[in-house]
């Protein structure tokens, strides 16, 4: 199968060029995963000035052709991420930010499936997994070519505090957040392992206490630190960037990595016709396949709730 970027040199392109959409490019770039990085804004003049600062740093790294363009130049493209629209303001949540946002996606969307309709779609912006398929509907695409980042950050900050409090390597730490990127996302302790051993069975290995409060002021931290860094620096760009590109690398080396992105879910537990994230293989092709791991009951609980209310946000979405 004909398949985006084929007959070019890898091409990525990203649509909004604001703290993310930069952050993400200029990530990219030092990975030298991409060779050819184009950023579409809706204020030309800003995306020109972070091209040409991006386009500085090529004799430092891996070489690149970082420009400013329009859609037309998603073309070709083999992943276009989409980081357009409002971000989250202190204090507020990212359902929030939906109806400013799914306006403009669903624009965005349909312009660059107009351009690559055989790219695959990487949405950003907030809130995602809404967004997700607010971007599949109004792209057309098969729903494995649309992928929203999902929870691959809260899955991150989450190993990234167990790591720390068990004095192991995050990379070390097996654990998912599955569910809405939001208020409703779900842990999944049931499956988190460090070297195959469940965390109870790890710490009494270790003689370390199995403490359940703490870890689940563990999990309190991971849902609420969007919050926490945005009230002290108002944004978030570093981690969910280096996030895009871990994605942006499973796609272009096809590497069927399993990470928590946001697709289309079709009969999990009960949960129909939503986007949200559970671990998933993703390749070349975007979605290769969505696991469907057992949880414990309170797990199938919180997923279907977390369903519940990205479900209720989208019939407020829609006209
Ligand atoms: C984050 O979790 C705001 O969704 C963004 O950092």
């Amino acid at each position: 199968m004909k398949r985006a970027g084929d007959e070019h040199p890898t091409r990525v392109a990203i649509v909004g060029a604001g703290s993310v959409g930069a952050t993400f490019a200029y990530t990219l770039l030092l990975s030298g995963l991409a060779a050819e990085i184009v950023l579409v804004d809706s204020n030309r003049t800003r995306a020109e000035g972070e091209a040409m600062d991006l386009g500085h740093a090529v004799p430092f790294g891996p070489p690149a052709h970082v420009w400013a363009g329009d859609y037309e130049d998603c073309a070709g493209a083999v992943v276009t991420v989409v980081a357009a629209g409002a971000a989250q303001k202190p204090g507020e949540t990212r359902l929030e930010l939906a109806g400013r946002n799914a306006a403009i996606i669903q624009e965005v969307a349909a312009s660059v499936a107009r351009v690559n309709p055989n790219g695959i779609l990487l949405v950003a912006t907030n809130p995602v997994d809404l967004l997700t398929y607010a971007a599949w509907k109004s792209s057309g695409l098969p729903a494995r070519r649309v992928i929203g980042s999902g929870t691959v950050l809260d899955t991150a900050r989450f190993r990234y505090l167990l790591g720390r409090h068990f004095g192991v390597d995050p990379r070390s730490v097996h654990a998912f957040v599955v569910g809405e990127h939001g208020d409703s996302e779900v842990p999944v302790w049931s499956l988190a392992n460090i070297a195959g051993m469940r965390l109870p069975a790890f710490c009494a290995a270790q003689g370390l206490a199995h403490d359940t409060s703490e870890l689940d002021d563990i999990f309190r931290r991971t849902r609420e630190a969007a919050y926490a860094i945005i009230e002290r620096k108002g944004a978030t760009y570093y981690a969910v960037a280096a996030g895009l590109v871990r994605i942006v690398e499973a796609i272009l080396r096809d590497q069927r990595t399993v990470l928590s992105v946001s697709s289309l879910i079709d009969g999990y537990y009960g949960v129909d016709d939503v986007c949200l994230s559970l671990p998933t293989v993703v390749s070349r092709e975007g979605v290769e396949r969505v696991l469907r791991p057992d949880l414990d009951p309170e797990e199938i609980e919180g997923l279907r709730r977390s369903a519940a209310v990205l479900k209720e946000a989208l019939a407020g979405l829609e006209p």
